[in-house]
């Protein structure tokens, strides 16, 4: 017998603080396109209202972001047929679903959530973490479970929130006496985390160390003769090493040819490869992928507000029918 677990639905979403870069696509862009492939029913959530958490002083980053995130998703063949790319900020019951689930996350449970604790650090919000910035892990179970979301194709860094996503699942299942919500799951690929062109761990927008999928030939060409190697491969005849070096990294990420990036691999190990030629290689492996994506930017002239607008209107249908749901399962007064 199928269950509510084994519906085809995927969600996930991004940030919209910037345009996407090469981080995003080997993380989880290329998954969405295969699920949509296969026929998956697919979701793609521009996250504002979770943007809004750390950009509150700063909406205007935000507006000036959402164009350019539909904007990629279009140019690297995300379909408005076939997946729905929606505003959270414009369905407004997540916002009702977060409330709901807060009653059942306790504020230590996120201040333990290791992603949250990162975060945390990075932006020195030690002390003065906005509480809404503290509970967008509830919201994002709120976002994943409004849509029945079965898999949620995502980079490892999420993998925290999903895991709350499925405690808030079964939580509300066991006080409903009935499955209302699948267990969602996460999807990781190949390549869980690029990292950044200087050499740290996560390629970032506001790190300003990624490659962007709109940067022009020219901006990557520059950007991957910046790249960090290895700084102990002095002459091109000393022996250098492969982990670590993002030049490599960005390779196993962006060359199809598996074989040549193992040759070369070897080749550099064993010391005669140059920093500069496998640059080159890196370059013309980058372009290889990048122009098609281009194309695409330029070819599809489609209205991002007209997509928004009719992605919005199918998601925020059934967002309704789940919270509804969801409050009779709790015993909620309707009124
Ligand atoms: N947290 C994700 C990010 O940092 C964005 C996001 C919001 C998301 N809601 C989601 C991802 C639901 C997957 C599922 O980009």
């Amino acid at each position: 017998m199928s269950t509510i677990n084994d519906t085809k639905i995927a969600l996930t979403g991004d940030r919209p603080t910037g345009p996407l870069h090469l981080g995003h696509y080997a993380g989880t862009l290329q998954n969405r396109i295969r699920l949509q492939e296969e026929g998956y029913r697919c979701f793609v959530m521009i996250a504002d209202m979770q943007a809004y958490t750390d950009n509150a002083y700063n909406t205007a980053k935000i507006t000036a972001a959402i164009p350019q995130v539909v904007s990629d998703y279009l140019a690297i063949g995300l379909d408005p047929s076939r997946t729905t790319i929606f505003l959270q900020s414009a369905v407004p019951e997540l916002a009702e679903l977060t409330m709901l689930y807060m009653n059942f996350v306790t504020v230590s449970s996120l201040e333990r959530n290791p992603t949250i604790r990162e975060e945390l650090k990075t932006r020195n919000f030690e002390r003065d973490v906005p509480s809404g910035f503290l509970c967008y892990p509830v919201s994002q179970a709120a976002d994943i479970t409004a849509f029945k979301a079965t898999c949620v194709p995502v980079g490892d860094d999420q993998l925290p929130m999903i895991e709350l996503a499925q405690e808030i699942a079964r939580k509300v299942n066991r006080v409903g006496g009935r499955d209302i919500l699948p267990t969602p799951k996460g999807l990781l690929s190949k390549v869980t985390r690029l990292p950044g062109i200087d050499g740290k761990a996560k390629a970032s927008k506001s790190l300003g160390n990624a490659i962007f999928l709109s940067d022009s030939q020219q901006e990557v060409r520059d950007k991957v003769m910046a790249m960090y190697t290895d700084p102990n491969h002095v002459r091109v005849n000393d022996p250098g090493q492969v982990e670590g070096n993002v030049v490599f990294s960005y390779l196993d990420a962006f060359e199809p040819d598996v074989g040549k990036v193992e040759d070369m691999k070897r080749r550099y190990r064993a010391g005669g490869l140059g920093d500069v030629a496998i640059k080159r290689e890196l370059i013309s492996a980058l372009e290889a992928f990048l122009v098609p994506i281009r194309s695409q930017r330029e070819a599809s002239n489609i209205n991002f507000r007209d997509i928004i607008n009719e992605g919005t209107r199918t998601a925020r249908k059934i967002a309704a029918e789940t919270t509804a749901d969801v409050k009779d399962a709790l015993g909620v007064f309707r009124a």
